[in-house]
């Protein structure tokens, strides 16, 4: 695996490509066998992948969370290498950011909804690298996670806005065999929180079960508590609403999604799950 950590080598690499179909996974690091899905999935689809380890200072509005996120950067190179990605773009802070850069884009109250409530100015800052990230590798498709399902849409909504050649692919989320959503944030899980933590993907499972059986409002409530009664849970939101949107169902709703963020003891955890 090549490893560059500036922007000049990605763009000297690239003055070579020939016909190649180049496959992009963003991430920061932490990997784990989501990113890697991520990785084999690109595979699949494109002749050369191209992986991104960079913890984004301008998405985080909390400065513990960035300070403690964690940077596992040797193990994760050895993940790499063992999926046989082909690229690692690696780079500081400087590389990206000249000082006090500034970027809006507007997208409307989607980044104001769910995630955008509790962490303003979080979707600008994902918008913001990625789109230097995509200005960078050129890469003819990029897949995200459905685990950050308000992210992919943000993304989605940014490509379409800036008319961005890349085709953006939604993967599947990865869950351990007990139902937790795989996620770098894991890590940072006591044993009492990851048992509690359960219930973010239990409750998702019971409301796709119950769907066509009770009302929404009903199913909301149901969820609500649900999680309030787990010890040691601090739920922030669980919505039910419209797949393409985010708003609530309609009767021309074509997918149905419910999301759901809590706290387990200090870790924040996000889930989802499509319901029909
Ligand atoms: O999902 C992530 O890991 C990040 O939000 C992303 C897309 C790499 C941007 O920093």
């Amino acid at each position: 695996m090549k490893i560059f950590t500036t922007r000049q080598e990605v763009a000297q690499y690239f003055t070579y490509k020939t016909g190649k179909t180049t496959g992009f996974v963003p991430t920061m690091g932490a990997l784990h066998n989501g990113h890697i899905s991520l990785i084999k999935q690109a595979q699949q689809v494109c002749t050369e992948v191209v992986c991104s380890i960079f913890v984004n200072p301008t998405q985080f509005n909390d400065p513990k969370d960035l300070e403690k996120y964690p940077r596992p950067i040797a193990a994760d190179i050895a993940m790499l290498e063992q999926a046989g990605c082909d690229i690692l773009f690696n780079p500081t802070v400087s590389e990206i950011y000249d000082d006090d850069e500034k970027w809006h884009l507007d997208i409307g109250n989607m980044e104001h909804l769910l995630e955008g409530k509790f962490r303003p100015g979080h979707y600008q800052g994902v918008m913001q690298v990625v789109n230097k990230l995509f200005n960078i590798v050129k890469p003819d498709m990029a897949f995200f996670g459905q685990k950050d399902y308000q992210q992919v849409m943000v993304i989605t909504k940014m490509v379409e806005l800036l008319n961005m050649p890349v085709k953006l692919v939604m993967c599947p989320i990865q869950r351990e065999t007990d139902g937790l959503a795989m996620s770098s944030r894991n890590v940072h899980l006591t044993a009492y929180d990851r048992e509690h933590a359960l219930i973010l993907s239990k409750t998702l499972g019971w409301i796709k079960e119950h769907f066509n059986v009770d009302s929404i409002p009903e199913l909301q409530q149901q969820a609500e508590q649900m999680l309030n009664n787990e010890p040691g849970i601090i739920p922030e939101y669980f919505e039910i609403v419209d797949g393409d949107t985010l708003k609530p169902v309609t009767a021309a709703t074509k997918k149905v999604v419910a999301l759901v963020a809590a706290r387990a003891g200090k870790t924040r955890l996000i889930d989802n799950m499509l319901i029909y």
